[in-house]
């Protein structure tokens, strides 16, 4: 996928990992158009990279079709969707208060695994439609961000692991779906990454969480993120796979 002056949609791209891939792709030359709940943050992310930013729930159908609306506006149908929206409050299952209230685990899922199959079914059914893009008849390329919890979550993730293990499940159905149309679906699971979600936890706790990655035993950059995002979109053969990014990090249970 030629990035240069293709439109491109970021989810979460307020903030750490998204941010830092909306501003990977603008400086790839795309125009970026970021959809995040936090939309003063949005704004400001959009102002310094040229883009637009778009006040979205990503959890909800409506408000995902006006924001996927917007964005076409703003900038033609998106070839590219890079989902980063995420949350992941820990929560036992059962507490010392009890067992966990089904609404948290409920909104866990909605935000992180709905909000990526609705974003992406959404963009998808635009990109779809479009002319290829190359000799390979390629429309487009969505990636997904899951999460090493996918495949070893600790205590107190049942609802996150859940949510990122079905972001990596969708992940080849949605490939093979679109695969007639060119249309690629790719998932990254970073490991520990330093963005406002772990810089929240003491600087000691940083510094121990680092350490635990093998090579290299630090945390990973928002950067290091984006350049894979980067790649995907660049390398074709890249398809319904989801790619640890981690350093060969392997959570214990706790
Ligand atoms: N940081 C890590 O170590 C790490 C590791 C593995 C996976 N991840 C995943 O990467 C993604 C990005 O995480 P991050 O560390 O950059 O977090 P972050 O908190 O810095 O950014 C997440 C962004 O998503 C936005 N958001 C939250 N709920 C939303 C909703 N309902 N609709 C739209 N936007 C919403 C937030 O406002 C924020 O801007 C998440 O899906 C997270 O689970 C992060």
């Amino acid at each position: 996928m030629d990035l240069n002056g293709t439109a491109a949609i970021v989810t979460g791209g307020a903030s750490g990992l998204g941010a830092a891939t909306a501003r990977a792709l603008a400086a790839s030359g795309a125009k970026v158009a970021i959809f995040d709940i936090n939309a003063e943050a949005a704004q400001t992310m959009a102002s310094e990279i040229g883009g637009v930013g778009i006040e979205c729930d990503v959890s909800s159908s409506d408000a995902a079709e006006a924001a996927i609306a917007a964005a076409r506006e703003a900038h033609g149908v998106a070839r590219v969707l890079v989902n980063c929206a995420g949350i992941g409050p820990p929560g036992r299952a059962v507490s010392r208060r009890g067992p966990l209230p089904l609404d948290d685990f409920r909104k866990i899922i909605e935000i992180n695994l709905i909000g990526t199959f609705n974003c992406a079914r959404l963009a998808a059914a635009e990109m779809l439609e479009l002319d290829p893009e190359n000799d390979d008849g390629e429309r487009g390329v969505i990636v997904n961000t899951s999460s090493v919890a996918a495949y070893d979550g600790q205590i107190g993730q049942p609802a996150y692991s859940a949510s990122k293990g079905g972001i990596a499940s969708l992940t080849l159905p949605l490939a093979r779906e679109f695969a007639s149309k060119g249309v690629r679906v790719m998932t990254v699971a970073p490991g520990l990454f330093a963005t406002p979600l772990m810089f929240s936890l003491p600087e000691e706790a940083q510094k121990a969480l680092g350490e635990s990655v093998p090579f290299p035993s630090r945390l990973g950059t928002a950067d290091e993120y984006a350049s894979m995002v980067l790649y995907i979109c660049g390398n074709r053969m890249l398809n319904g796979e989801v790619i640890r990014l981690d350093g060969a990090l392997r959570m214990a249970p706790r």
